[in-house]
């Protein structure tokens, strides 16, 4: 089966925000945000900019008949800031012209005042002061204090990890038009419709049946669109309520890299305990995450970071601490993995460190305390149907490490130069969201009379493949050709109180909604079938590739037929179902609980290469063995699992994101943010679909492939380290990301 609307993308016949044809009368909408990081607004003066010919309005906080808040766990972000400024980008203003340019020279018009006050950019410098968002969080587990003293090596160090900006193709957008009863229509490109219904809500003072939000596809969303285009979607429909004309705003790409929050920067500190065989004993671990101005998404991704603080690892005793630090810069936010990756570059880094000490090689420590079915997590939920040990083993086996690793030390030996390197990446990652409640979705499906289908879920599209995902499962529970199927847009009027499209759960929530819908559907044509055929019972009946078979028999009733049938004798050929996840919770009190409905294996194979001389690294290849479950589209997993590392690569070896000492952004265009890209990215990267592995927790026992493999990107980094410390065997290398080619020179030719 195609991807879906694949065609029509290479045709460039998807439509995304900025293609939708305007309604007559849309105006233009561009924002005016703080030049610093932090002070109070002591003047606002919009009279020059209005006095621009084409300026229609600028709207500020006076202009709210609401709440002046968009926080969605925590209310502490205003949409305009009203009193003081918090980061540089943050949004004071929105100018509305007659068209976008008059707009965005508008924008340049307005005259502020400002008195500064202090800054902080440092989570450290922001623990320090007791700028915390939240109260440390603690996931413990066993007594790590009563094992130091059995351990035989105890090492410490710190890490930083830097933080990474989305860069979706599609930069953040919405168009909002009044309809009749004064509700809005709110075009979005969202991750979340509800988030923007229901901050709209806030902000306008109208109930949420007033507001409707319609998404048709994402170019793009990376977590950057989970909680981040609600500002936008919501300025719109502000605008266009107040004006009473349609109202759109597009980011200019550098006002967006400027103005939202990317991957939470983290510096964290670790203890690890090991004994003579390698296996760790004792992990102390304390977090310090960079939540930037307010909260948005930060808490829930700090307690991700806990979640996955020992990685595939099973670690007896375990004390992981985290920190919600609050910082002048713009508010970091959801990025692929969610503050998993942070924590697994911890713990790698950690067991790297520890090699270099016992003089070991790390896959023999990473070997030795694989998860096992029975474990313990810190959270207290317990490891079952483990692949970590099963991906591991056949990664080894399968990409001939042991030879690898020998060809490299003789590649070493024989060049001066020119080093190589390689590294193990296991991977074990959580599927739910760890806010138990947003484990729900449903689907609405509607057959028309001549066979067609039509469906909606909570599901958002955004390159990730969702929408083909859930054709298949249409598909194989009707048992009728994909062609048939139209996926409609994401819109809140037809599916309420929708969970953002995130936490990889996508296709699993809304696969398994559209499989209940479905079925609910096939049982009352089955019925009907079973009157028709004479059967005694619907057991007899079965449909297959839109043909009734009676007690295994082909019978002439077909799709058409029986869909016909069924409009003619009143039964409904629609259907709405509600999923929720079974068996997860997680009690914040102890922070124990069954989070997951499962998890999600694999072990990565990086191998690289560093021109010692100049610095430069290339990754020569990735070679994965992934837990895909029984794959319900294997190109789109493919794909995603390839994208994913790429990404993962660029977060640990290329992207750096770079302030001034004022907080303001000075990579804020393509020329200054380096991504990977073709010639970056790795030549061999080789992804095999572990055999016979399927997962009773997934929709036809699949298994979520969004986030996962970003993770081993980390490999890379450690890969590109054991390259350099060939070429410097006797010097210590500080595991702090990303690992720039302008860091590696400086540490292969640097006296310290
Ligand atoms: N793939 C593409 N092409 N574009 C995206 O924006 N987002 C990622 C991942 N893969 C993303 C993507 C993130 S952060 C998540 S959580 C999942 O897709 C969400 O989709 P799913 O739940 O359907 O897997
Ligand atoms: N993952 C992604 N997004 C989320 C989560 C999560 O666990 N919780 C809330 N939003
Ligand atoms: Mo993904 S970071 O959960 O949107």
């Amino acid at each position: 089966m195609r991807s879906y609307d694949s065609v029509q993308h290479a045709k460039g016949e998807s439509k995304f925000v900025d293609d939708i044809p305007i309604p007559e009368g849309t105006l233009f909408a561009s924002v005016y945000y703080s030049p610093i990081a932090h002070g109070k607004i002591k003047k606002l003066n919009f009279s020059q900019a209005l006095k621009a010919e084409g300026v229609i309005s600028i709207i500020s906080a006076s202009d709210i008949p609401g709440e002046n808040q968009i926080g969605g766990i925590i209310l502490d972000e205003e949409l305009f800031a009203k009193e003081g400024v918090h980061y540089v980008g943050q949004p004071i203003a929105l100018v509305v012209a007659e068209n976008k340019f008059t707009a965005i020279n508008a924008v340049k018009e307005i005259e502020a005042q400002f008195e500064k006050l202090p800054t902080i950019f440092d989570p450290r410098e922001a623990f320090e002061k007791g700028e915390l968002i939240i109260p440390p969080k603690i996931f413990s587990l066993g007594n790590v204090n009563a094992e130091w003293h059995n351990c035989d090596y105890i090492i410490e160090g710190s890490v930083i990890s830097g933080s990474q900006e989305h860069l979706y193709l599609e930069t953040q957008g919405s168009l909002a038009f009044p309809v009749e009863g004064g509700g809005i229509k709110i075009i979005s490109s969202t991750q979340g419709p509800t988030a923007v219904q229901k901050i709209a809500s806030r902000v306008l003072n109208l109930p949420m049946n007033k507001i409707e939000v319609d998404v048709s596809r994402l170019g793009g969303g990376f977590g950057g669109k989970e909680d981040q285009a609600t500002a936008w979607a919501v300025m719109a429909a502000l605008a266009a309520v107040k004006l009473n004309r349609p109202v759109k705003i597009i980011l200019q790409r550098q006002d967006d890299m400027r103005m939202t929050g990317k991957r939470h920067p983290y510096s964290s500190d670790y203890k690890i305990g090991l004994n003579k065989e390698g296996k760790i004993l004792a992990y102390e671990v304390n977090y310090y995450q960079n939540a930037g101005a307010s909260a948005d998404l930060s808490t829930a991704i700090l307690e991700r970071t806990l979640f996955h603080s020992t990685n595939s690892y099973f670690i007896p005793n375990v004390k992981a601490t985290a920190y919600c630090c609050r910082t002048n810069l713009p508010p970091f936010t959801a990025f692929r993995g969610f503050g998993g990756p942070q924590a697994m570059f911890v713990i790698e880094s950690a067991i790297h460190k520890a090699a270099e000490v016992m003089n070991v090689e790390p896959t023999y420590i990473q070997t030795k305390n694989l998860l096992k079915d029975g474990d313990e997590f810190p959270f207290g939920q317990i490891n079952k149907n483990s692949r970590a040990e099963k991906c591991f083993d056949e990664a080894v086996k399968r990409f001939e490490f042991e030879k690898k690793e020998k060809e490299v030390k003789k590649f070493n030996e024989a060049n001066i130069l020119v080093k190589k390197g390689i590294a193990a990446m296991p991977v074990c990652f959580g599927i739910s969201f760890t806010s138990t409640f947003l484990n729900q979705a449903s689907s609405l499906v509607h057959v028309y009379t001549d066979g067609s289908v039509r469906i909606s879920t909570a599901a958002v599209e955004m390159g990730q493949g969702v929408n083909v995902k859930i054709v298949s499962i249409a598909t194989r529970t009707l048992s009728i050709n994909p062609d048939r199927i139209k996926i409609d847009t994401t819109n809140t009027s037809r599916i309420a109180n929708t969970s953002p499209t995130a936490a990889s759960k996508g296709a699993d929530l809304n696969g398994f909604a559209t499989r209940d819908a479905c079925n609910l559907i096939l049982e009352r044509l089955k019925k009907l079938a079973a009157q028709i055929l004479n059967a005694k019972d619907i057991s007899q009946i079965e449909l297959m590739d839109e043909i009734v078979y009676l007690n295994k028999v082909k019978t002439d009733l077909d799709w058409i037929k029986l869909i016909n049938t069924a409009y003619m004798k009143r039964i409904s050929l629609s259907a709405h179902a509600h999923h929720a996840t079974p068996n997860i919770y997680f009690d914040r009190e102890n922070m124990k609980g069954d989070a997951f409905a499962y998890h999600v294996f694999g072990t990565a194979i990086v191998e690289a290469t560093v021109d010692c001389l100049v610095g430069t690294c290339s990754v020569d290849s990735v070679k994965v063995v992934h837990d895909f479950g029984k794959s319900l589209h294997p190109v789109t997993d493919k794909g995603q699992a390839e994208g994913g590392i790429v990404q993962g690569i660029g977060w640990m070896t290329l992207e750096e994101i770079i302030y001034d000492n004022e907080g303001k952004l000075l990579t804020d265009a393509l020329s200054t943010y380096k991504v990977p890209d073709i010639q970056f990215a790795p030549a061999i990267i080789d992804v095999h679909f572990l055999e016979d592995v399927p997962n009773p927790y997934g929709p036809f026992q699949s298994k979520a492939i969004g986030e996962p493999p970003f993770m081993y990107g980390i490999g890379a980094f450690f890969a590109i380290c054991n390259a350099m410390k060939a070429f410097r065997p006797h010097k210590s290398i500080q595991y702090n990301s990303p690992l720039t080619h302008e860091k590696v020179l400086l540490w292969l030719h640097s006296e310290k």
